[in-house]
C-alpha cells in the first residue's frame, strides 16, 4: 500500500463528498488519505478492528469471506465511487468480510472521528450512505433466494444478467469462471458444465476469457426467481 498526496478536487468529484459544504469538506480534508493498492492485496480483512471508512477512486475489488481454509465465497463485486468499511464504522464490531483488490486500486480512507462528526451536520449524506446499505441488503436477498431456490444453471444465468455490461452493441461478462463459481457458492467444474451448456443452446458465446450474452431475454428468464 502506498500514501499518496491528497489532491482537494478529487473530492469533488466523489457522489459523497458532493453533499459536503466546503466547510466541512475543509474540516474533513486532514482525516483523508488517498491510498494506492497493488492487484490482489487485501485492503481490510476480516475481523479486524478498524474505524475508517473507504471510497474508490478506481479500480475494481471483491468483497470476500472465507473459511480460514482455503475456500472462500465471493458477496459482491465493487468499483469506482462505491464505499466500503461502513458497517463496522456504523455498529463499532469488526470488519464483517474481506476487500481485495481485483485491479489496482486507488481509495480515499477517512478516518472515523472526523467522519463521522460531519455525518452528524449533514443528513442528506447520512441517507446516501443508508440507500447504499439498504440496497445491498437487497442485493443480498436475492442472492440468498437464489441460492435456496435455483440450481447452478438458475444462478449463473441470475450471475450472467448481474454484471453483464454493454459495450457497443454486445453484453460482456468479463468474470472469469472461477470468480463465477464463488459468486454462486459452486464448483469451477459445475460452472464450466452450465456455460459450455449455454454456448451449445446459443444463449452465450465465449471470446477469449470474455462472454458474450447473444440471448438476454432466455437468459433473464432462467435467471429470474420463481
Ligand atoms: P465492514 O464490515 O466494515 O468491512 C467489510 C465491508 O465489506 C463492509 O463493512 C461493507 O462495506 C462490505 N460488505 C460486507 N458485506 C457486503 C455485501 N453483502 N454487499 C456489499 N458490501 C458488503
Amino acid at each position: 500500500m502506498t500514501n499518496l498526496a491528497v489532491n482537494p478536487s478529487i473530492l469533488k468529484t466523489v457522489p459523497l463528498f458532493a453533499l459536503f459544504s466546503d466547510h466541512q469538506l475543509a474540516a474533513l480534508f486532514p482525516a483523508i488519505q488517498h491510498r494506492s493498492y497493488p492487484r490482489h492485496s487485501f485492503m481490510l480483512r476480516a475481523g479486524e478492528r478498524s474505524d475508517a471508512l473507504y471510497i474508490i477512486l478506481s479500480g475494481r475489488a471483491k468483497i470476500v469471506i472465507d473459511d480460514g481454509e482455503g475456500r472462500e465465497v465471493t458477496l459482491t463485486t465493487i468499483g469506482a465511487s462505491e464505499f466500503f468499511g461502513e458497517m463496522s464504522l456504523i455498529d463499532e464490531k469488526p470488519r464483517s468480510a474481506s476487500v481485495e483488490a481485483l485491479e489496482p486500486c486507488e481509495v480515499l480512507y477517512i478516518s472515523k472521528p472526523a467522519f463521522m462528526a460531519c455525518l452528524k451536520d449533514n443528513f442528506d449524506a447520512a441517507m446516501l450512505i443508508l440507500k447504499s446499505v439498504v440496497s445491498r441488503l437487497r442485493e443480498a436477498d436475492r442472492k440468498i433466494a437464489s441460492l435456496a431456490l435455483m440450481d447452478v444453471h438458475g444462478r449463473v444465468a441470475r450471475l450472467i444478467m448481474d454484471v453483464a455490461h454493454e459495450s457497443g452493441d454486445q453484453w460482456i461478462v468479463d468474470t472469469g469462471s472461477e470468480e463465477m463459481a464463488r459468486m454462486v457458492g459452486a464448483s469451477r467444474e459445475m460452472v464450466s458444465r452450465v456455460l459450455k451448456d449455454m454456448r451449445d443452446s446459443g444463449l452465450i458465446r465465449r471470446d477469449k476469457r470474455k462472454i458474450i450474452v447473444l440471448d438476454r431475454a432466455s437468459m433473464d428468464q432462467r435467471g429470474a426467481v420463481r
